[in-house]
């Protein structure tokens, strides 16, 4: 048996040839991919073996069998969901990660990644222009970010209703009234469904899918009646607004909506989804998208999306500090806290053992600079303005939103030819893009999320819609 180190080292090795392979081919490779999930359980699948094979061994045989079950996600090609990609630094420095091995939970165990993720949530503070000395946790998608925001308002909310959730649980407590726009992202429900919460009141929204304030303002004010009339006290009211729509990319109107919800109840809490979005805000340019957001509560985001770093990468921003340490925290004995008393990472998430996933962030930050950041969203915005410019003027295809920050919403007619071309950009592989229903219709959705989307890429992904709508058409 050879020593460990030598273990290790072919292993990465292999590991990192493959790797190398793999981002390599993503510039001339079809997007999707060969083989279906059915189709390769028999490789990895069967009994499980009784005895093992050497490490190098395994990594090869993995990277090999995988292959053409992978989809080509780094590639500028790829316009599915909002995905992202991976920066270089982020990339290595997630690698750094795993080999680190370290439980990033506590400062007094594990200072370095403490210390590297701490300046990664003041970097970001700075960046997106949120307020000096909130709390940052780094989760492991939007959907957790967005709940660990949406707990510390539960805590918060309950805590001035003067009821003790931590002793009493929710039965018997008082009701939060939750409020989201008609086009926020279904996993907002599903963060307040987690946190019993129920089912929100939901707000109309505009044609590009943005929340309507005066709405807003008739459904608290309604809200706030009922409380009175019912004399409950004041009705604890928790709004989620969203920046960055999943089908037009469009931002609710926070000033206004900010400023209704305050109005309308002291201690109201606003949450902002800005899963892909939030990072507008480090685009001076696009500063009117995000305009009064810096005034909620609390806001969630992915980094793997608008930033590029790998999976996975929440991030939640809570202002109210003592709050999420209230609904995330855990005091207990062998937990051994810093000398000097600061809060560990492990109160600002969910989890309590996790891998230090705000060094990633940490790299993309350093290697990228402000302006760097900046330069990258404005590059998303920019291709995905080329595309629906280029896309609008063929014959038979309609750009359906207004294209002002990442996102293309098309349709081609009726919901069936619309159906096709979408099924038959998928199979030419050329480029990949999701359909999905949106205001009544069957759409092709196009999201420019990887930093690596070029004019090339614009251009192919014109030329494969203009070819699949003309095979459609006959
Ligand atoms: C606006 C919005 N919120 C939440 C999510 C959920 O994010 P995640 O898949 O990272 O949990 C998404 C995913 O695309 C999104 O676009």
């Amino acid at each position: 048996m050879s020593a460990p180190e030598e273990r290790y080292s072919d292993a990465l090795e292999t590991a990192a040839r493959h790797a190398r392979q793999w981002l390599e081919s993503q510039e001339t490779r079809l997007v999707g991919p060969r083989v279906s999930a059915t189709d390769l359980a028999a490789d990895f699948g069967g009994p499980l073996p009784r005895e093992g094979m050497p490490a190098a061994e395994v990594v090869e045989y993995l990277a090999t069998k995988a292959e053409p079950g992978l989809m080509a996600m780094p590639s500028g090609r790829f316009f599915g969901w909002v995905i992202g990609g991976t920066l270089p630094a982020a990339l290595a420095a997630d690698w750094l990660v795993s080999a680190w091995d370290q439980n990033a939970g506590l400062r007094f165990a594990t200072p370095a990644t403490a210390a590297i993720e701490e300046a990664a949530g003041t970097w970001l503070l700075e960046l997106l222009g949120l307020p000096e000395g909130s709390d940052v946790g780094f989760a492991t998608g939007a959907t957790m970010a967005n709940f660990t925001g949406l707990a510390a308002a539960r805590w918060r909310l309950m805590a001035d209703a003067g009821w003790d959730l931590d002793g009493d649980g929710l039965s018997g407590a008082p009701r939060i009234r939750c409020f989201v726009g008609q086009e926020r992202h279904d996993t907002i429900d599903l963060g307040l469904r987690y946190l019993g919460l129920g089912r929100p009141t939901v707000v109309p929204a505009d044609r590009q899918g943005r929340i309507n304030p005066r709405e807003l303002d008739r459904a608290l004010a309604s809200a706030v009646e009922q409380a009175s009339a019912a004399g409950s006290g004041p009705a604890p009211l928790l709004v989620c607004l969203q920046a960055g729509n999943l089908h037009s990319g469009a931002f609710d109107p926070f000033t206004e909506a900010i400023a209704i919800a305050i109005a309308k109840a002291h201690g109201a809490w606003v949450h902002v989804d800005g899963a892909f979005g939030l990072w507008a805000a480090a685009v001076p340019e696009l500063a009117a998208l995000t305009a009064g957001l810096q005034g909620a509560d609390s806001w969630g985001t992915d980094a793997h999306k608008t930033l590029n770093v790998p999976y996975d990468c929440g991030i939640a921003v809570v202002r109210d500090a003592q709050a999420l340490r209230a609904a995330m925290g855990l005091h207990t004995s062998y937990l051994i806290q810093d000398a000097d008393g600061a809060a560990d990472p492990f109160e600002s998430v969910p989890e309590l053992s996790r891998r230090a996933r705000g060094v990633p962030v940490w790299a993309a930050l350093k290697s990228l600079g402000r302006d760097g950041v900046a330069a990258q969203v404005r590059g998303l915005v920019l291709h995905a303005r080329q595309l629906a410019e280029q896309l609008s003027a063929l014959e038979g295809v309609e750009v359906l939103n207004d294209v002002d920050y990442t996102q293309v919403s098309l349709a081609f007619g009726d919901d069936a030819t619309t159906r096709a071309v979408t099924a038959r950009i998928i199979a030419d592989g050329r480029v990949w893009m999701s359909g999905s229903r949106w205001r009544d219709r069957d759409i092709l959705r196009i999201s420019v999320s990887n930093r690596s989307t070029d004019d090339a890429d614009v251009a192919v992904a014109v030329a494969a819609v203009r070819d699949a709508v003309a095979a459609v058409r006959g």
